[in-house]
């Protein structure tokens, strides 16, 4: 038995959960950044060290918005991964990722759903996502969870340097 954070209310609890039983889905918010950015790696994820994904700032993320930055886990290990966030006035899904061995099992499914129920408790009515073009399998699983495609809109971004 371990003692784990609630990702709604930020309060300890008792987790039950071990390889056998399957995977639990809870916050971020007590994790190393270096085991994120691992599970990035090993999913294929481009991400950026020298960036938005340095580990100081992913360190204050997933305590800033512990109740949308969600880790899905076997026993202690971290299997898959959201960072949702929230501007105020749209939800938007982040950094999903699940690692290679645990896909098409339900698990990228199951952070999508407590990502959107965490946002929904924020208030917020539409939840949005940014996937390339290229990026089939995502665009697949977006729209089989009832998102859909904006052909009319182009992505703009303005950076201070390219590792941002
Ligand atoms: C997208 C991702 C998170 C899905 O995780 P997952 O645990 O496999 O998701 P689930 O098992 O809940 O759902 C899988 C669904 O995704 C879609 N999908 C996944 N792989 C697919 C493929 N090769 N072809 C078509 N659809 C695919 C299907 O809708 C599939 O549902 P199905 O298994 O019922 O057919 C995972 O593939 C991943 O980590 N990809 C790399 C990282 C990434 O690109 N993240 C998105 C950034 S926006």
């Amino acid at each position: 038995m371990q003692t784990e954070r609630d990702f709604h209310t930020g309060e300890s609890m008792t987790s039950e959960t071990s390889a056998e039983e399957g995977e639990d889905i809870r916050s971020l918010a007590d994790e190393e950044p270096e085991r994120v950015l691992d599970l990035w790696e090993r999913a294929g994820l481009p991400h950026r060290p020298r960036g938005r994904d340095a580990v100081h700032g992913l360190r204050e993320q997933f305590a800033r918005d512990s109740d949308l930055s969600l880790g899905a886990y076997v026993g202690r290990t971290l299997i898959g991964s959201v960072l949702a966030t929230d501007d105020g006035r749209k939800g938007w899904i982040n950094r999903l990722a699940v690692d290679p061995d645990y896909r098409r099992a339900g698990v990228g499914s199951r952070l999508l759903a407590e990502a959107e129920r965490a946002l929904a408790k924020r208030g917020k009515r539409i939840i949005a996502a940014l996937v390339e073009d290229w990026n089939e399998e995502s665009l697949s699983f977006f729209q089989a969870r009832g998102y859909r495609p904006h052909d009319d809109i182009t992505y703009l971004s303005k950076r201070d340097s390219e590792e941002a």
